[in-house]
């Protein structure tokens, strides 16, 4: 029998119409356009002002703009995965909400967190699911409304994060396209330089969390960076050498939208050409378990049946990995 291997068959994404500039940051906090531009790649981002809407609304529009594009029954769909870092509430998982809302009826669901790498484990378990024979369709969505968790009138954060949310369609795959391997990793060294503190067993909500701001994401930006640029770098490294391939080889890097400059030093030591590297954090900014499928979403049209792709991510925790995936369709 034929190996069968987990692909992504469709893309669908959404972000809110409300866009959050450089400029307009300057009039909140002690900031500018320039240092913005220049420390991080961010123009802009977007953010779903609506208080009534948390992350499931997003969630919902991404996952319907895949079924319409790609013509899915919903009904056929056996699993919804979501990766969010923003629940809707920290109780009753967001995802059954979802799958329920989108007609997907006979699926099961649940959520995923792992910070900025949630989207790129999801991959790892989607896929899983999929290799082993056990379910036929798993969609696998990524959003945050990370506005819901910034402090803004905290410039070290307030700059980075953006609204957002992305869905794909894994399905099985017998001609070797699709998941192809992967290298995860994680350290608890991180769980400090980039938190929520207060909300979980550990300090859970009263008012002096409240009052100290405790709610809000919280990141030691400079340490977090000196991982990030080292480790994403390395898996990525590691992942081709494993799989034999060179440069040329590959055809994509889709690394989270943290801050360019860790993305630009990834593509560095992977010797890869700039027209290679997927871009898209000067609209969007940080979208945490969003960045990846809207790279997809993006630049879907340009991605060709057997093209070799390195996915990479590195998040709080501190959680890190690369998948390498073989593209499944033209669109
Ligand atoms: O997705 C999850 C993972 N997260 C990340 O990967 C984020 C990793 N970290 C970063 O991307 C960067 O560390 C930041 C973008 C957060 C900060 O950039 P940086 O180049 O590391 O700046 P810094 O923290 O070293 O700060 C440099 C200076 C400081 O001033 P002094 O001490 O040199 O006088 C800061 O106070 O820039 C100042 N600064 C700002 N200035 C204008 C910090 N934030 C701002 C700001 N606007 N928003």
């Amino acid at each position: 029998m034929n190996k069968i291997n987990a692909a992504i068959t469709a893309v669908g994404a959404y972000v809110p119409e409300d866009v959050l500039t450089n400029k307009m940051l300057e009039k909140m906090v002690d900031t500018n356009d320039e240092w913005i531009l220049s420390r991080t790649g961010i123009n802009e981002r977007r953010i779903l002002k609506d208080p009534e809407k948390g992350t499931s609304y997003m969630a919902i529009k991404a996952a319907q703009d895949l079924i319409t594009k790609a013509n899915i029954n919903p009904e056929e769909i056996d699993l919804v995965l979501l990766a969010t870092v923003t629940p809707d509430m920290p109780v009753a998982a967001t995802a059954v909400y979802v799958a329920t809302e989108i007609g997907a009826v006979n699926a099961f669901g649940y959520d995923l967190q792992a910070a900025c790498s949630g989207f790129l484990y999801g991959m790892s378990t989607a896929s899983a699911y999929i290799e082993s024979g056990r379910y036929k369709k798993v969609l696998l969505i990524g959003a945050d409304k990370m506005s819901s968790i910034i402090d803004y009138s905290d410039r070290t954060t307030c700059i980075i994060f953006g609204d957002g949310a992305g869905a794909v369609l894994f399905e099985p795959n017998n001609e070797g396209l699709g998941f192809q391997n992967e290298l995860l990793r994680s350290d608890g060294i991180g769980r400090h330089s980039l938190k929520i503190e207060a909300g979980g067993s550990l300090m859970p909500p009263s008012e002096e969390t409240v009052t100290n701001k405790r709610h809000y994401v919280q990141q030691d930006g400079k340490t977090v960076f000196k991982f990030a640029v080292s480790n994403m770098a390395d898996v990525s490294e590691q992942i081709m050498k494993k799989n034999d391939l060179t440069n040329n080889d590959v055809n994509w890097l889709v690394a989270h939208q943290a801050n360019k400059r860790i993305v630009s030093a990834t593509a560095n030591r992977m010797n890869l050409e700039e027209e290679k590297v997927l871009m898209n954090i000067h609209r969007y900014g940080n979208t945490t378990s969003a960045t990846l499928p809207l790279l997809l979403s993006d630049y879907e049209k340009q991605l060709k049946k057997g093209d070799n792709i390195i996915f990479a991510t590195f998040g709080g925790g501190f959680t890190w990995g690369s998948i390498y995936l073989k593209w499944a369709y033209n669109s």
